[in-house]
C-alpha cells in the first residue's frame, strides 16, 4: 500500500460565509469589471463552498505541456487516471504489476490536494488478451480477484472512490457481454464489489455506466440492480453517470435520474463529462455547449448526494472524441491551445465562482445583469392570484442547514405550453434568513423578497424542462424555505 494522504475536504459552512464577504457587497449582486475578460476564481475553490469536488481525467504524461498544467493545478480538486490505473496499464501480464503512470496520477493528485479517484478495476474493454482468453470460471475468478486486491490495495487508503465494475449494460438495460458476463455470470458484480471492500475498505464502491444519464431502459436496470445488491447486503456506495453527452441533448430528466438514485440511499457523480458537437464548431454552439455544461454541474448541485463533476479530460486537444466520433469533437472547457471557452465560465457561473481579487460576484458573459434574456413569455392567463397551482410554473425548494447558515436547492419547472425566453422568480425569505451567495441566477435580496433572474446559459426554459438553481443564506433560528414561490409574476405550484 502506498501512503499517500487524504486531502481534507473544506468545511462548507466555514468556507462559505468568508468567500460570500469577499464576493457580495452588501449582498447586492454588482456588475463585473469592464474591459478584458475577468479572472474567475478557480473551480475548486467555488466547489470547496458546496462540498463537492471538481475532477478532471489525467493521462499523466500531458503534464509536461505548461498550458495543461496550469489548468490541472489551478481548477481541480479531484483527479482521475484516463487510462493509467486500467486493467491492460496494471497488468499486462498475468501477475507482474506497473504502476508507473498509475503512481504519476496519484502523485500529482497528492501534489495538489486533490482527491484521488480509481478508473477501474473490472471492464470488457482495454483487458489484455490473457485476460479475454480465459474459459475456465474459476481461473477467471482467481485472476479477478488478485487484480483487485493488487489494484485497489495499492491505493488503499488514498482512493476515495472507485468504478469497480465499469459499462456492465447494453443499451436495452440487459447485460452486456464480457467475459466476466460469460463464465462469472450476472453475480460477478456483487463479486468484484465485496472484493473490493476487502481491499480497500475506506474506498467508496461505485458502478459507473454511460448513456444511463436520463431515465431510460439502461439507467433502470442499473436502478434496479441498485436496490438488489443494496438489499443482498453488497457493498455499493455509489453510481457514476459518464455523461458523455452531445451538444443540446443534456436529457431532460437528467436531475431527476440522479435523484432517484440518491433517493435509493447511494451517492452519484457525473464522472466523465464531455459534451461533443460537429468541428468546427460554432459559435452557436459553443454557446449551447455552454448551457449544457452549466446544466450538468447545476444538476449536480441540486442533488443533496452528488459528489461532483469528473470532466473527461481538460482541453479540445487532448480528447478520445475525435478519435471515435469521426467529423466531431471540441467537447471540453478548453481549446486545443488551452483557453477556456464559454463552457469554461458556464461552470463557473454554475458553482457561483466569483471574480479574482475581492470583484464582485460574476454575471453571465456578456448579458445584462438583473434582467431575463428576453421577454419572459408563458405569462400567467389572468391575474396572478398568489395561490399555487393556477400557474405555469412548479417550484420545489429544498434546504440543508447548519448552525448560521443554510443552502437552498431550488428547481423551476416549466408547466405551462410556451416556453420561458427568460425568467425571474421571487419569494418571500423566512424572517431572519439573509442570502449570502448563490449559483446558476442572478441573486438579490430586498427587505425578505428574494429574487433570482435568469443567467445568460439557462433563460430558455421549453414546457416540461425545469432549471436547476441555489443560493447560501445566513439565518438567525428558522431555516425553513419559503412558503411561496412565482416566476415571471405567476404563482408556482
Ligand atoms: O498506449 C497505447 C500506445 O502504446 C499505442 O501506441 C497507441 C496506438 O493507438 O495506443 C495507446 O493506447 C490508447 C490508450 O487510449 C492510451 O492512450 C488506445 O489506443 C486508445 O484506445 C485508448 O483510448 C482510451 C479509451 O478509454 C479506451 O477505451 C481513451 O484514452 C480514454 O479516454 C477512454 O476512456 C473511456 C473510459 O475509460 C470509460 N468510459 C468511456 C471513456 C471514453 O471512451
Amino acid at each position: 500500500m502506498r501512503t499517500t494522504r487524504r486531502r481534507a475536504r473544506a468545511a462548507l459552512a466555514a468556507t462559505s460565509a468568508a468567500a460570500a464577504g469577499a464576493l457580495l457587497l452588501g449582498g447586492a449582486v454588482l456588475a463585473p469589471a469592464q474591459g478584458a475578460e475577468p479572472v474567475r476564481e478557480p473551480w475548486r475553490d467555488a466547489a470547496d463552498r458546496h462540498d463537492v469536488t471538481l475532477g478532471f481525467a489525467l493521462s499523466p504524461g500531458h503534464l509536461a505541456t505548461p498550458g495543461y498544467r496550469a489548468i490541472a493545478e489551478r481548477e481541480f480538486n479531484l483527479v482521475v487516471a484516463e487510462n493509467a490505473m486500467k486493467w491492460d496499464a496494471t497488468e499486462q501480464t498475468r501477475g507482474t504489476f506497473s504502476f508507473g503512470q498509475a503512481d504519476q496520477v496519484a502523485d500529482f493528485a497528492e501534489s495538489i490536494d486533490a482527491d484521488l479517484y480509481g478508473h477501474t478495476l473490472v471492464w470488457h474493454s482495454q483487458l489484455p488478451g490473457w485476460v479475454t482468453g480465459i474459459t475456465d470460471p474459476a481461473d477467471l475468478r482467481d485472476a479477478m480477484n488478485d487484480h483487485i486486491d493488487a489494484v485497489a490495495g495499492r491505493y488503499a487508503g488514498d482512493v476515495v472512490a472507485w468504478d469497480v465494475v465499469n459499462e456492465l449494460w447494453n443499451d436495452d438495460g440487459t447485460r452486456r457481454d464480457s467475459v466476466f458476463q460469460r463464465l462469472l455470470g450476472d453475480g460477478y458484480v456483487a463479486e468484484a464489489l465485496q472484493r473490493a471492500r476487502q481491499a480497500d475498505p475506506t474506498a467508496k464502491l461505485c458502478l459507473n455506466d454511460y448513456n444511463t444519464d436520463g431515465i431510460n431502459a439502461k439507467s433502470t436496470a442499473m436502478y434496479d440492480l441498485v436496490a438488489d445488491l443494496k438489499a443482498d447486503g453488497v457493498p455499493v456506495d455509489c453510481v457514476g453517470f459518464q455523461s458523455h453527452l452531445v451538444v443540446g441533448q443534456v436529457p431532460s430528466t437528467y436531475r431527476q435520474n440522479l435523484q432517484r438514485f440518491a433517493d435509493l440511499g447511494v451517492d452519484v457523480r457525473i464522472t466523465e463529462v464531455d459534451i461533443r458537437m460537429n468541428v468546427p464548431a460554432s459559435a452557436a454552439n459553443l454557446a449551447q455547449q455552454a448551457r449544457d455544461y452549466g446544466t450538468v454541474v447545476s444538476a449536480c448541485l441540486a442533488v443533496d448526494r452528488c459528489d461532483g463533476v469528473t470532466v473527461w479530460g481538460i482541453d479540445d486537444g487532448h480528447s478520445w472524441v475525435p478519435g471515435v466520433f469521426s467529423g466531431q469533437g471540441a467537447a471540453l472547457p478548453w481549446d486545443a491551445s488551452y483557453q477556456s471557452k464559454p463552457a469554461y465560465t458556464a461552470v463557473a457561473e454554475a458553482l457561483g465562482a466569483g471574480l479574482e481579487g475581492g470583484e464582485p460576484t460574476p454575471t453571465p458573459t456578456g448579458e445584462p445583469t438583473g434582467e431575463p434574456t428576453g421577454e419572459p413569455t408563458g405569462e400567467p392567463t389572468g391575474e396572478p392570484t398568489g395561490e399555487p397551482g393556477d400557474a405555469d410554473c412548479a417550484a420545489s425548494w429544498s434546504v440543508s442547514s447548519w448552525n448560521t447558515g443554510h443552502t437552498g436547492s431550488v428547481t423551476l419547472t416549466n408547466t405551462g405550453d410556451t416556453a420561458w425566453a427568460g425568467w425571474a422568480m421571487t419569494t418571500t425569505l423566512p424572517a431572519g434568513q439573509t442570502l449570502q451567495q448563490g449559483w446558476s441566477a442572478q441573486w438579490s435580496q430586498s427587505g425578505s423578497t428574494l429574487t433570482a433572474t435568469n443567467a445568460a446559459w439557462n433563460g430558455s426554459v421549453p414546457p416540461g424542462t425545469s432549471v436547476q438553481i441555489g443560493y447560501n443564506a445566513s439565518h438567525t433560528g428558522s431555516t425553513a424555505a419559503p412558503a411561496a414561490v412565482s416566476v415571471n409574476g405567476a404563482a408556482c405550484s
